[in-house]
């Protein structure tokens, strides 16, 4: 059929300068060993930071919910397809999150995209760190508030953002709490700090610190000890929660406020009982078995440590995210090839994913890979670094 030309000529640019990137299937389920093309290799490019995905415990009660309840809900949440399940659900992170209430959407990206764009009018601004996450970005996008960007976790430049905006009804200052490309964790006391010097609401996109950081995974506002303090907190129930989905915990008013204007809530379908039954059973696993947070951090240690003795860039990581930063764009798929030849999965992530001439290769280890795996994955990364001059 014609008429998309003009994309496949644009596709066939990257494929000339060789950032063009095919999807890779995995023939296994999700773990520290996947299989692709039929060939055993050591996962370190998924946020199956627990292992979660396929705990025995999430496996039965997704099994159990659809003998149950079967295999969909029929509606979206406020017609027919609300279940006591969701509620259930909902007031077990809100529990788990200590606040008041919380409000479940159909993945992360929609959260941030319905809190955002529900909250915020042309009467209001709003603040957000440079390298916020894309469901952020697009989340802003849909409102007519107004919009400040503040340097990458800049405490100046957020005050100076918030100096210049007095004569909104509303400033929001919105950031990530482990920031996804660079593993780095945001300045969350100082930016309460400002937030409550200047009145000011505070969103933190805890997408890759729930279940990795603060007590049982509470995430980074528990981390740093400002339960109550954070107005809106997001997180994502598609990561270490090992299904899918994500999740806005703050006060009742918000939660009430989100049920009536939030758009994706509003508009798109319940998520099916597996899915709410597994997350349900994920946050019990996280209070019941905290040892596996201490494994992943174990491994973090014990990975990080290796690639920094190794002389990889690993930037400002200081969580389970650790990126091996080349720099190039072609190079850091090269790479990502070279290490996947010698058994590790390992993607390469370039512009627009992150500035360009910050390309790399991003590695996330879990709670499931054993000191053996992530020692035969330093080798790999050991073997094809020297290889392509990267160290
Ligand atoms: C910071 C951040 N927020 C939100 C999301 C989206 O979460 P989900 O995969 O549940 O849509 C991601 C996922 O990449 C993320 O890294």
């Amino acid at each position: 059929m014609k008429g998309f030309e003009y994309l496949q000529e644009e596709l066939d640019s990257m494929k000339e300068s060789g950032t063009f990137r095919s999807l890779v299937p995995l023939e296994s389920e999700q773990g520290s060993r996947v299989v692709i093309n039929g060939k055993e290799v050591i996962q370190l490019s998924s946020n199956n930071y627990l292992g979660l995905t396929s705990h025995p415990r999430l496996r039965k009660a997704a099994l159990d919910a659809v003998e149950k309840y079967g295999a969909g809900t029929g509606s979206v949440r406020t017609i027919a397809g609300t279940f006591t399940m969701h509620e259930e659900l909902e007031k077990k992170l809100a529990d788990f999150k200590h606040t008041e209430a919380s409000l479940v959407f159909q993945s992360g990206f929609t959260t941030n995209q319905g809190v955002l764009s529900a909250i915020l009018s042309p009467e209001d601004v709003v603040i957000s760190d440079e390298l916020n996450h894309a469901s952020i970005i697009d989340g802003i996008r849909l409102t007519k508030a107004a919009r400040k960007v503040y340097k990458h976790v800049d405490m100046k430049d957020l005050e100076r953002a918030l100096l210049e905006s007095k004569d909104y009804r509303k400033r929001l200052i919105v950031t990530d709490g482990v920031f996804s490309m660079d593993g780095n964790i945001a300045p969350l006391p100082e930016i309460v700090e400002l937030a409550e010097k200047y009145d000011a609401l505070i969103m933190v996109d805890d997408a890759h610190a729930s279940g990795v950081l603060g007590k049982n995974g509470r995430g980074t506002v528990n981390h740093f000890g400002l339960d109550g303090r954070v107005h809106i907190q997001v997180g994502t129930l598609s990561k270490a929660i090992g299904v899918l989905g994500g999740y806005v915990a703050s006060t009742k008013t918000l939660i009430d406020y989100l049920i009536l204007k939030g758009r994706p809530f509003l508009f798109s379908t319940s998520h099916p009982p597996a899915v709410t039954m597994a997350c349900i059973e994920a946050v019990n696993v996280l209070l019941e078995e905290p040892e596996l947070i201490e494994r992943l951090w174990d491994n973090t240690r014990f990975f990080k440590k290796g690639l920094q003795s190794l002389g990889f860039n690993t930037g400002k990581s200081q969580t389970p995210i650790t990126p091996i930063i080349v720099g190039e764009e072609a190079l850091s798929h090269h790479f990502s090839d070279r290490v996947l030849q010698y058994g590790v999965f390992a993607q390469g992530i370039a512009f627009p994913t992150v500035a360009k001439g910050m390309a790399r290769v991003r590695t996330i280890v879990t709670a499931q890979h054993s000191k053996e795996e992530l020692q035969e994955a330093l080798n790999a990364f050991e073997k094809a670094g020297k290889e392509l001059g990267i160290i």
